[in-house]
């Protein structure tokens, strides 16, 4: 495909394959090899480079959705003659080490002081977690940032997502009937009546990109729903959060509604992966994966959500427990888009959590994870008790024992340590399964025992 788009302030043309990445289309075709490739798999921030005023792994993003974005890379700040502020800090403060991270580190340090021109060092930590330093020499790469931010440094880069409509761009012939990049549902779900079959849809690309790497076939014909404006968008619409499928982790996590009242959804989605995905990555990507590990699936289990299909016959509305048929297979017809999901406005009396257990704290896969509801009446009594978990069969799975037993009881320490022990009991995991077993019934005493804590204190004021 040919098209144009906008690369260091200046507008260029592109001929490349759609699945190429920006990763090689920057190094080999463009010769701008300032932007480095370590894994190749969205993990170590070498790539990282801001797209549409966004921070994103280039190794992550094909070509098909760059018509018409706007792209920085290191070589759009400074250059060894003329380095800006920020470059500047790195080589004063001793930061550029290797020099094979250092690119991507001054590009998330840039985005990082574009959101927040005063981060204090908890901030620029979390800034700086997707970009990954084996020399582990990240002190002074912290304290290059404080430079820069004491220096001023921290222009905001305004995030074009809403402006990025597909720019211009022309398929190769034998592309027709191949490509596609819709402007509007409509349109996509008429593209996906006809050719539905063979297409595979496109949203954030962080997981289709890494199984391409892997070996998987290239798919026959390609659909990027990622810039159609109404799978994007978060509403609140008669006592439920309508979430397009297409909204990104940081877009979540930074809706003011998720922020008041889904603390569950919002800690999910600030603890899946590192900026760079949470940039990219979606919802509705995460729920189509249909993979056990992935830790939507049972947040939004807990809170009770819908998913909406939609073709061209129309729309149906299936609770969230539905949509997972097993491992890695979903209820979706070929010629529908799961558009989006609607999540109940939490009563006032009710607690949430999303629980996640891996072999790290930070950027990690789940070994466990838990997500909790609850909702009690002013007697102190469970009215309604929902609890999932994922990572533990072939789809996440709601924990019906433990409802049933604390469905109308009162909320004690006694019976939080026998729900503990009914979670416990009610997973079986294949692998590891004493650890992930003893985790579970931990982490359900924990949730309900700093809720008898938090009313133990109101009580006492
Ligand atoms: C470094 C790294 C770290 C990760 N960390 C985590 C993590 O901590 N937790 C976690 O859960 N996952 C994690 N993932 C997996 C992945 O990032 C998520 O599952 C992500 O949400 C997928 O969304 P996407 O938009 O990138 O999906 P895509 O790759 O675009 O699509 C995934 C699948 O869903 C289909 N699809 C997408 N949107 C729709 C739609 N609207 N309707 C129908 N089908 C659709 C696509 O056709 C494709 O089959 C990680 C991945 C990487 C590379
Ligand atoms: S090369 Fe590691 S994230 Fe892209
Ligand atoms: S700066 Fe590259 S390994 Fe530390």
């Amino acid at each position: 495909m040919k098209f144009d788009m906008t690369l260091n302030g200046k507008n260029i043309s592109i001929e490349s394959s759609p699945l190429r990445r920006l990763l090689d289309i920057l190094r080999e075709d463009l010769g701008l090899t300032g932007t480095k490739e370590g894994c190749g798999e969205g993990e170590c921030g070498a790539c990282a480079v801001i797209m549409d005023g966004m921070l994103v792994n280039s190794c992550m993003v094909p070509a098909i959705q760059l018509p018409g974005k706007h792209v920085l890379t290191i070589e759009g700040l400074g250059s060894p003659e003329e380095p800006d502020p920020l470059q500047r800090a790195f080589v004063e403060e001793g930061a550029v080490q290797c020099g094979f991270c250092t690119p991507g580190m001054v590009m998330a340090s840039r985005f990082l002081l574009s959101q927040n021109n005063k981060p204090d060092k908890e901030q620029i930590r979390m800034g700086l977690a997707g970009n990954l330093c084996r020399c582990t020499g990240y002190e002074r790469i912290f304290r290059a940032v404080e430079r820069a931010a004491g220096e001023g440094y921290g222009e905001t880069i305004e995030p074009s997502f809403f402006l990025s409509t597909p720019g211009s761009f022309e398929l190769c012939e034998n592309e027709k009937n191949r490509i596609f990049i819709p402007h509007s549902t409509e349109e996509a779900l008429a593209i996906l009546k006809t050719h539905g079959e063979v297409i595979t849809l496109l949203a954030g690309t962080t997981d289709i990109m890494v199984q391409l790497k892997n070996g998987r076939k290239e798919p026959e014909a390609l659909m990027d729903i990622s810039r159609i404006p109404e799978l994007s968008s978060i509403s609140l619409e008669n006592d439920s959060l309508q979430i397009g499928s297409c909204s990104t982790y940081s877009r979540i996590y930074s809706n003011p509604v998720v922020q008041s009242h889904f603390p569950a959804l919002q800690t999910a989605a600030r603890l899946n992966g590192a900026i760079t995905l949470q940039n990219r990555a979606t919802l509705g990507g995460n729920l189509m994966t249909a993979s056990p590990a992935a830790d939507m699936p049972p947040v939004l289990m807990a809170l009770g959500a819908k998913a909406v299909l939609r073709s061209t016959s129309g729309s149906r509305e299936i609770s969230i427990t539905e949509l997972w048929t097993g491992y890695r297979t979903t209820v979706r017809l070929p010629e529908e888009i799961l558009v989006g999901i609607k999540v109940p406005i939490p009563s006032e009396n009710s607690r949430q959590i999303f629980y996640k257990r891996g072999s790290r704290s930070m950027l990690t896969i789940a070994r466990v994870s838990l997500a909790g509801y609850i909702e009690i009446d002013e007697n102190g009594s469970i009215l309604e008790p929902r609890f999932a978990v994922g990572t533990m069969g072939k789809t996440a799975f709601m924990l019906e024992d433990l409802q049933n037993f604390l469905r109308g009881r009162d909320l004690t320490e006694d019976i939080a340590i026998k729900a503990g022990n009914i979670a416990s009991g009610s997973v079986n995991p294949r692998k590891t399964p004493e650890y992930r077993k003893q985790v579970t019934g931990n982490l359900v005493k924990k949730f309900l025992l700093g809720i008898i804590e938090e009313r133990n204190q109101k009580e006492e004021q």
